[in-house]
């Protein structure tokens, strides 16, 4: 879409086409669940946002990640890059956005439909479970992963490498039976016809960062984790 028809579309229609551009527009403070009708350019206008920051970040929102079979070809200090990069950034970047549709939806409806109290804790839950665990990845297991690969010692105060890579798999079941809970609590994500579109764009956005984080643990557990633990050995 070009730039001159994004701007000229209401900014309702374009979350309505791609649910993503959603996080854009509160991270803009554009208001795209009453204030939906109104075309981009006066949205951009009303928030005080500059509507060319507004279409790049629209525009850089596509990227797709790389497939199994090239990344298994990657050297460990490469793959953790990546996961850095595209996995633990989309959490630190989501996260907030989940919490704020939440909490929205806490104060609009939490008191007349029950599901919206449990949903917002178990929100609650997993943010503040995935926030340290990011922390330990990138402050303890990878930089000791990169040095393993370095053929460097790894001096941590964790034994063998073997002990942090548990603690982070078990740490990755935790966030598993959260999202479970979320996916029964939400009716695998699929809002009721009364709900107001901010309701809606919590549960895309819930079902994006279910299979954003299933794809990061799965490079984690079953790409990182094992290489890693196979040249401990060697
Ligand atoms: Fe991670
Ligand atoms: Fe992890």
């Amino acid at each position: 879409m070009s730039a001159h028809t994004l701007l000229q579309t209401p900014v309702g229609e374009l979350v309505a086409q791609d649910f993503r551009r959603a996080h854009v527009f509160s991270r803009f403070n554009i208001d795209f669940c009453c204030g939906g009708g109104r075309i981009l350019l006066e949205a951009c206008e009303r928030a005080g946002a500059d509507a060319t920051k507004v279409l790049e970040a629209l525009n850089s929102q596509t990227t797709e990640g790389q497939p199994d079979n090239a990344l298994a070809q990657l050297p460990l200090a490469e793959l953790i890059d990546y996961i850095e990069q595209k996995h633990h950034n989309y959490v630190r970047n989501t996260a907030p956005l989940l919490l704020e549709y939440a909490e929205k939806m806490l104060r609009a409806h939490g008191e007349h439909y029950e599901v919206i109290k449990p949903l917002t804790g178990w929100i609650r839950a997993l943010v503040d479970d995935l926030m340290p665990h990011l922390m330990k990845e990138e402050q303890i297991l990878f930089p000791a992963v990169k040095a393993l690969a370095a053929g460097e010692s790894v001096n941590g105060c964790f034994g063998h490498i073997g002990n942090p890579i548990r603690a982070m798999e078990y740490e990755h079941d935790e966030a598993g039976t959260i999202l479970a809970k979320l996916r029964q609590l939400t009716d695998n994500y699929r809002a009721p016809e009364y709900a107001c579109t901010t309701w809606r764009i919590c549960y895309q956005t819930l079902a994006e960062f279910e299979a954003d984080l299933h794809r990061h643990i799965h490079l984690e557990n079953n790409l990182l984790f094992p290489k890693t633990l196979e040249l401990s050995m060697s």
